[in-house]
């Protein structure tokens, strides 16, 4: 393991990219063996219908969401532990849903399999998006893409024939869905939170932005390896459950200054309402742009949202930040891959 020390945070010690080894099934094994011949043709079957028919029907949102939770109930996802800041656990009320994250709105969230996609998508029917280190610009994604892309090779630098949009764009062209970004670029094995592209800073400052943190246990279906099909396949089909642990923090702007939401929403009256009117239609009008170096490092100020986003995402996944990103990721998957 000595080789890899280059792939250990120097601060913290911590290895994002290592792949999470499973538990030794012992005397379960041919129950497990049993369990993954059962489910493979019921998760094809589920799958296959999924993304040839059903995701092309006009059959709704709901009914979407309601076929990729057959294909997440198929492998054993069924324990999902929820919990959103600021809410008490089991209470769900008009309060709450305030502090999900909505239509119009962007999710940030941590980045360990394909899995992720699915679950977002299971509950939010977000549009994915694809980041990059060095851009503010995003890729646009489907389900299926997101799904693979957290088995791709780190992307170090958008593919030549991409298609880059800013969030911002993407936002206002589609209202009435919200935006899935993977700020940290890349999977880890979920033990670090990367650093982050600096495609949120593409978010208008009105917009807001959702930490929401997804830890697995047996955290053996992260995807650190790209191209490690069979090994997720076989971890993933082969226990009986899996638990997904999802952590929503209380929303952010795209806002150095502004910390972190309001408490509770603001009782107005009529003098203040038209007084908030106003003063939203003085900021709505045209000001000088002051030109910014769209696809150049974030400045100070930039740097501060960025932080402010990882920080919520380590804490609700109770790791640290790592000073390890995307480059670092493709030195160790050179150095892994020729060990084999
Ligand atoms: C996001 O915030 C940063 C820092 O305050 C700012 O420089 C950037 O222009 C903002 N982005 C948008 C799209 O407004």
């Amino acid at each position: 393991m000595e080789k890899y020390g280059a792939f250990r945070d120097k601060g913290s010690g911590i290895a994002p990219f290592f792949p999470v080894p499973s538990q030794p099934a012992g005397v379960a094994l041919p129950f497990h063996v049993f369990l993954f011949i059962c489910r493979i043709p019921i998760l094809l079957t589920a799958t296959l219908s999924y993304f040839l028919v059903f995701c092309w029907l006009p059959i709704g949102s709901l009914g979407k969401k309601a076929a990729l939770w057959i294909i997440l109930g198929v492998p054993g996802i069924w324990w999902i532990d929820l919990q959103v800041d600021g809410v008490k656990k089991g209470s769900i009320g008009q309060y709450t849903r305030s502090r999900l994250p909505h239509p119009g709105s962007v999710i940030a969230s941590s980045f360990t399999s394909p899995i992720d996609a699915l679950y977002l998508a299971a509950i939010f029917d977000p549009l994915f998006t694809a980041s990059y280190p060095g851009t503010r610009k995003v890729q646009r994604l489907t389900l299926w893409q997101a799904m693979f892309y957290a088995l791709s090779s780190p992307p170090t630098q958008p593919p030549k024939n991409a298609k880059l949009v800013d969030l911002a764009t993407l936002i206002k062209e589609h209202p009435d869905r919200c935006i899935a970004v993977f700020p940290e670029c890349t999977t880890t094995n979920g033990r670090g939170i990367l650093p982050f592209s600096p495609s949120l800073l593409s978010v208008p400052p009105k917009t807001k932005i959702f930490p929401v943190s997804l830890r697995y246990t047996p955290a053996d279906i992260t995807t650190p390896i790209p191209g490690a099909y069979w090994g997720f396949i076989w971890n993933l089909c082969s226990k009986p459950t899996h638990c997904i642990r999802v952590r929503i923090a209380e929303y952010m702007y795209n806002q150095s200054t502004a910390s972190a939401a309001p408490k509770e929403p603001p009782r107005r009256n009529s003098y203040e309402t038209n007084l908030l009117d106003d003063l939203h239609k003085t900021e709505m009008k045209p000001r000088t742009v002051v030109p910014v170096d769209q696809d150049g490092m974030p400045n100070d100020e930039e740097q501060k949202v960025l932080d402010k986003v990882g920080e919520a995402l380590a804490r609700l996944g109770r790791v640290k930040r790592v000073g390890l990103g995307v480059d670092e990721k493709a030195g160790f998957v050179q150095a892994w891959t020729k060990r084999r």
